[in-house]
């Protein structure tokens, strides 16, 4: 029987970096994947694939509306989806051949199928073809990730109602795409096939979009968002798809019930958010305990109630973020090997990669407000920056909320391009406990998008220079 220090369930960005610095630190580790590749749902129908999408919709939307102003004639650019769904699927093959590569340089054996946790101490892998081994560790990880949340009535086909992995292989333009849910996914996806050419309806049944990012910017957001072609009907819900037609018929209904109307689309994405996936994994035999939305119980040393099983990623508690998995998978790797390894929840960064960007670290107003703290504001917007006017990509603010007394910033929120590489001067500032003043007082270069960080500094204090 093989033996192992530390035996990862799961490839995804949690359980392949855990996997990684735990070799880095001297023990002997394997890895599990049920699937045929590595690299979780981020490499294979997440953030990669939807981030490659993005960029290209996003430039054939540039060749339309925007090289002609510039002076650039290349006429009406056309769209090859084929060819577009080529260049996906080679930026997935280039990344998760990435990960085998690292599985190697750190001689990690991998596994190949189902894991189950036998009990704490051994788990069992079940290969394709049926045969089943059973390997000793002193450890585990739990890194299974999560799954599609099913929506009662409707049935995912992946064809014409899909989730996000069918929303990222439609074989045609819809002429219409009804989307459920103005989250994360519904808003990337959604913005993909508008670009491509779709009518998109997004339904959602609070009364704002991004639930749980800061409320001012996502107003903004939704303005620009139906500036481009989004159509959206917030506090609704879908509460049936009829697919006997040519074109699928949504039952929309207000939240809380009643207004019924109808909307025709030819595709209903689902986005209704993501369940942590734990099937098969023996879970209840082995004795780990699960809280009450499913998702493994762990504390703060992201271990489970049983010694020895540990757990990360979207499979527990917390943002459904690959980087936040990955940040975990180091700290528990390091908690394993007797050090000291933890993650600050309280600077993790949220990004929504549509254009303009959605970046977010720390505390929103409405968390502020609600846990009465005294709080600053200082914002700044993009029509009054510089590089933003030439460019002429002025859409958006940046919002910077700081401690009242103590100038330590809080939270950082903003909307417009780049905005996701933007964010992470915010990210290490708060790291550092910085305040609004450290900002305000850090040379920034010129001209750049960042300026508007700096403004926004400098407006906690009621200084701002080009406003
Ligand atoms: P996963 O990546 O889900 O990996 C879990 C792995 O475990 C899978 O490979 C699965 O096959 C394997 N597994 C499960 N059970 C077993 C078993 N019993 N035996 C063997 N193997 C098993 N996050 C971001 O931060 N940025 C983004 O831009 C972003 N975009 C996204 C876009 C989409 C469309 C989706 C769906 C998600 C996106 N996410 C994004 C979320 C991100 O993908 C997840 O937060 C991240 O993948 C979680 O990592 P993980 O390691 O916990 O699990
Ligand atoms: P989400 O949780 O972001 O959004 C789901 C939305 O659906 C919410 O606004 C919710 O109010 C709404 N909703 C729920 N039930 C509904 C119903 N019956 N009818 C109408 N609306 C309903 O989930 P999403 O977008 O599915 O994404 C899943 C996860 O993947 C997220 O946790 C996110 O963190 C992650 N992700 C991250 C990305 C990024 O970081 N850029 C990109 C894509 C996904």
């Amino acid at each position: 029987m093989a033996s192992y220090d530390l035996i990862v369930i799961g490839t995804g960005p949690g359980g392949y970096v855990c996997a990684i610095r735990a070799a880095q630190l001297g023990m002997k580790v394997a890895v599990v994947e049920k699937n045929s590749t590595l690299g979780g749902t981020c490499l294979n129908v997440g953030c990669m694939p939807s981030k490659a999408l993005l960029y290209a919709s996003e430039l054939l939307e540039e060749a339309d509306h925007s090289f002609a102003k510039m002076g650039i004639g290349v006429g009406k650019p056309k769209l090859d989806l084929p060819a577009m769904m080529s260049f996906k699927q080679e930026g997935i093959d280039g990344n998760v051949k990435g990960v085998d590569f690292l599985m190697k340089k750190n001689k990690i054996d991998v596994l190949r199928g189902t894991g189950r946790i036998v009990s704490a101490g051994k788990v069992e892998v079940k290969a394709a073809d049926g045969k089943t081994e059973v390997s000793e560790t002193k450890n585990i990880v739990i890194a299974t990730g999560s799954d599609v949340a099913k929506l009662k009535g409707i049935e995912i086909d992946e064809k014409r109602i899909v989730s996000s992995t069918g929303a990222l292989s439609l074989d045609k333009v819809p002429s219409s795409l009804l989307v459920v849910g103005a989250g994360v996914i519904g808003l990337e996806l959604g913005s993909v096939w508008r670009r491509l050419g779709a009518q998109v309806t997004v339904v959602e049944f609070l009364d704002r979009i991004l639930p749980g990012m800061d409320g001012e910017i996502c107003k903004q957001f939704q303005r620009i968002l139906e500036k481009q072609g989004v159509t959206f009907k917030l506090g609704a819900k879908v509460t049936g798809v009829d697919t006997s037609g040519k074109k699928l018929k949504a039952q929309i209904e207000a939240a809380a019930g009643g207004n019924p109307e109808s909307i025709e689309a030819d595709v209903v994405l689902v986005a209704i958010g993501r369940v942590p996936y734990t099937e098969g994994l023996g879970l209840k035999e082995a004795g780990v305990t699960l809280d009450n939305r499913g998702r493994v119980q762990t504390d703060k040393h992201l271990a489970t109630n049983v010694p020895g099983i540990y757990a990360i990623g979207d499979a527990i508690v917390g943002p459904m973020l690959a980087h936040k998995a990955e940040d975990e998978g180091v700290a528990v790797a390091e908690i394993i090997a007797g050090q000291a390894g933890h993650v600050n929840y309280d600077v993790i960064p949220g990004v929504v990669y549509t254009t303009p960007e959605v970046a977010s670290v720390g505390k929103t107003e409405e968390d502020l407000k609600q846990a009465g703290v005294a709080y600053s504001v200082g914002k700044f917007p993009f029509t009054a920056n510089g590089r933003s006017k030439v460019n002429q990509t002025t859409d958006g603010l940046v919002k910077i909320l700081a401690d009242a007394k103590t100038d330590r910033v809080l939270g950082v929120h903003i909307v417009g391009r780049e905005a996701g590489e933007m964010i992470h001067e915010a990210a290490v500032l708060m790291e550092f406990g910085g305040s609004a003043e450290d900002l305000a007082r850090t040379c920034h270069a010129h001209p750049t998008r960042s300026e508007a960080i700096k403004e926004a500094a400098l407006g906690v204090g009621k200084r701002t220079i080009h406003m």
